[in-house]
């Protein structure tokens, strides 16, 4: 198959397209034929070298989480797809396999989830990350809740596009952080309170908002970009922080702090529980129009480093794809 690899880490220039073995599903797991590669911001991180902490880099390496596309081959004791079918998944890179940005990926079974047809494979690509890390922030980590004051630090990006919804739809109110170019953006997904980072004072506006402190808040920014997050949740509340490996601050002393003042401190890495069934689950809301697609960027697989350029300026609205072939 064709594949995005790297041989070393480093900037964008390590990517180089190369011809190398289809991999063979074991048992539990699917083959994917992939039409989309999802890229998220853990991608050129992982470019970088920053997940050395989680896995050995053994090259040739294919980087890239997410993927939509049709099963090719099942594995041994696999009965819930059959070949054809429309899939998207997380795929196994994150239990050590290679990634999406390929022609083929790995999935076990139970990260595998069937894409609706209201959905193109380009949307269903866009997904997994980026929703199932929202979806466990608020719901699994937390327990945001109907009638909550909640905010979502960081709200026009691929995670926050679908955190402010997924809250909104569980009958939340949400307040939401954004530069002033996304102010329109995050009205339109129905957050309530939307504040502009740039020209506004976010502890000012949230004292406003909520003087008696935020039911929950989520940072999916970084720990630098709201110093004062801690005085903005209520005594009983929680405060998620999504650990983005450049800006996690001293997650230690953040927990100690969160303890004397009575706050649930987490921060939520995404896990691989129940993610088919979640994704069904996010995919359905996106299917009955309950919630809306984020804009996609779309580039073409060989145009990987003007993909990777996008995500690192930290700043695009929604989320960005690869086209990898047409199916
Ligand atoms: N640990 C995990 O399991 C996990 C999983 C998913 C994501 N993450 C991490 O979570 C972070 C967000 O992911 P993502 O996919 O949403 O990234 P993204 O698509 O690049 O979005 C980043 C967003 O942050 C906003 N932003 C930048 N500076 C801001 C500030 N000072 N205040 C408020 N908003 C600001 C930007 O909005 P404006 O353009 O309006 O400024 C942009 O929309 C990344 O660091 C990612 O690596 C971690």
């Amino acid at each position: 198959m064709q594949a995005m690899i790297i041989n070393k880490t480093g900037g964008s220039e390590v990517f180089e397209l190369a011809e190398i073995a289809t991999p063979t599903p074991g048992p539990g797991e699917v083959l994917i034929e992939i039409a989309y590669a999802g890229v998220n911001p853990a991608d050129w991180k992982n470019r970088q070298g920053m997940l050395a902490q989680y896995r050995p880099y053994v090259f040739p390496y294919i980087i890239g989480f997410d993927a939509a596309g049709e099963v090719a081959a099942l594995g041994e004791g696999v009965s819930e797809f059959s070949i054809g079918d429309r899939v998207f998944t997380p795929t196994n890179h994150g239990q050590g396999g290679q990634g999406s940005y390929a022609e083929y990926a790995i999935a076990s079974v139970d990260r595998v989830a069937s894409i609706p047809d209201q959905l193109s494979f380009a949307q269903a690509a866009a997904l997994p990350v980026a929703a199932l890390t929202a979806w466990q922030g608020l719901f699994t980590r937390g327990q945001v809740e109907s009638g909550q004051q909640i905010m979502i630090h960081g709200g026009s990006g691929g995670l926050g596009s679908f955190a402010v919804q997924f809250a909104r739809v569980k009958g939340a109110r949400v307040a939401a952080t954004c530069s002033t170019a996304n102010v329109d953006y995050l009205k339109a997904l129905g957050v309530e309170k939307v504040i502009d980072y740039r020209t506004q004072n976010i502890t000012k506006e949230v004292t406003a908002w909520a003087p008696e402190g935020l039911d929950y808040l989520m940072n999916a920014v970084g720990e630098s970009t709201l110093p004062d997050g801690m005085d903005l949740v209520k005594s009983g509340g929680t405060y998620v922080s999504i650990p983005t490996l450049v800006d996690d601050g001293d997650m230690a002393a953040s927990a100690a702090a969160a303890a004397k003042k009575n706050i649930n401190r987490v921060f939520s890495t995404m896990d691989d529980q129940n993610t088919s069934a979640m994704l069904t689950e996010i995919a359905n809301l996106l299917a009955s129009g309950e919630i809306t697609m984020p804009p996609i960027q779309e580039y073409p697989l060989s145009a990987v480093a003007d993909a990777h350029a996008a995500l690192e300026t930290g700043h695009t609205r929604g989320k960005v794809v690869l086209k990898v072939a047409d199916l």
